[in-house]
C-alpha cells in the first residue's frame, strides 16, 4: 500500500512520468476512512525515498514493454502487490501477463478491479493482455505453480522482480534467481530494483511502523553486475541517482551516492544469452 500511495501522487503530477489510475482505487478499497500511508508518520519515509518509486516504475515499464516488442510474450511479475502493470500498459496482441503474490492479495486486487471494469459502476478499460493471477508463495515450489497456470519455459520471458530483492537473505535471493534462470529460454529478460540499507532508510522505516525496521535483508551476496553475470545473464546496472537526474528528477536521498549516511540503489535489466 506504500508504493500504491506513492503510485497515486505521481500520477497526480503534470509532469507524471506514468499514470496510475489503479493505485489510488487500492487504497481507498483497503483504507475506506482514510489511508495510514497518507498521514504525517509517512512523510519521513517518503522523502527519505524520494522519488525511487517514480523513477523505478517508468524504467520497468519501458523495460517491460520492451522485451515484449522483442519477442518477450510472456511476462511474470514476481511479488506483485499492488502493481497494476496487466491492466495499465498498453500490451501487444498476444501478450499474456502472470503475476505471482499470495491469494489474498491477488483476490483483493481482481475485487478492486473488477469493480471498476464492469459497467455500469466500472470506467477502466479491460487490459490488452491476457491476464492470468497465480496464487503463490514465493518460499514454496512456485515454478510449478506457474507451469500449471500456463507458463511456457521453452519460450522467451520478461520477469520482473521489483521491490523485493532488498527483502530477502543472500540464500532466498540466490535461490529466486536460479529458479527464475532455469525457467527462462535464452532471450529472456529480467528486470529488478535493488538498494542498501542505510541508518537514514531504517530510521525513517521505523517512523511509520517498528514492523519494518528489519524489512531489509540485504539480498545478493554480490554486486548485481557478477550476481547475474555468473548465471548466464547480461546485465546492465545503473545507479537510481543517474535515471533520477535523466528525469529532472532530485536524488532519492535513501539513496544519493553523495551522502554518508545513506546507501545506494540501483536499477538492473538483464538478457539470458543464446549461449547461455
Ligand atoms: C514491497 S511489495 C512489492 C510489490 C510490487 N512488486 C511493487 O513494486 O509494487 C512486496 C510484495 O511481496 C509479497 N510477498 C511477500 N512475501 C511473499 C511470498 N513469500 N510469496 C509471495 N509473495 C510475497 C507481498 O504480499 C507484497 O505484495
Amino acid at each position: 500500500m506504500g508504493v500504491a500511495a506513492l503510485r497515486a501522487q505521481e500520477s497526480l503530477r503534470q509532469d507524471r512520468l506514468f499514470d496510475d489510475p489503479y493505485a489510488q482505487l487500492f487504497l481507498d478499497a483497503a483504507h475506506p476512512a482514510g489511508s495510514p500511508w497518507s498521514t504525517g508518520s509517512a512523510a519521513g519515509f517518503f522523502h527519505a525515498i524520494g522519488h525511487q518509486v517514480a523513477v523505478r516504475t517508468r524504467f520497468l515499464d519501458d523495460t517491460l514493454l520492451a522485451a515484449v516488442r522483442e519477442g518477450c510474450d510472456q511476462v511474470v511479475l514476481l511479488a506483485s502487490g499492488m502493481d497494476s502493470r496487466p491492466f495499465r500498459l498498453a500490451w501487444p496482441p498476444g501478450t499474456t501477463v502472470f503475476e505471482l503474490d499470495f491469494a489474498d492479495v491477488l483476490a483483493f486486487k481482481a475485487a478492486v478491479i473488477a469493480s471498476r471494469t464492469t459497467p455500469p459502476a466500472g470506467q477502466l478499460a479491460r487490459p490488452t493482455c491476457r491476464h492470468v493471477a497465480v496464487p503463490a508463495d514465493l518460499r514454496e515450489d512456485w515454478p510449478q505453480t506457474l507451469a500449471e497456470a500456463g507458463f511456457d519455459r521453452r519460450r522467451p520471458a520478461a520477469w520482473l522482480a521489483e521491490g523485493i530483492l532488498y527483502a530477502l537473505p543472500p540464500e532466498a535471493a540466490a535461490l529466486l534467481l536460479d529458479r527464475i534462470t532455469s525457467l527462462s529460454a535464452p532471450g529472456s529478460v529480467l528486470a529488478m530494483d535493488h538498494g542498501e540499507d542505510s541508518e537514514l532508510l531504517r530510521t525513517a522505516r521505523v517512523s511509520v511502523s517498528p514492523d519494518l525496521r528489519d524489512l531489509w535483508q540485504g539480498g545478493p551476496s554480490e554486486d548485481l553486475k557478477p550476481w547475474l553475470a555468473r548465471r548466464g545473464w547480461d546485465p546492465t546496472v545503473r545507479d537510481i541517482a543517474d535515471i533520477a537526474r535523466d528525469h529532472r528528477r532530485p536524488v532519492p536521498p535513501a539513496f544519493d551516492p553523495d551522502r554518508t549516511d545513506a546507501g545506494r540503489g540501483w536499477l538492473a535489466t538483464a538478457r539470458l544469452s543464446e549461449r547461455r
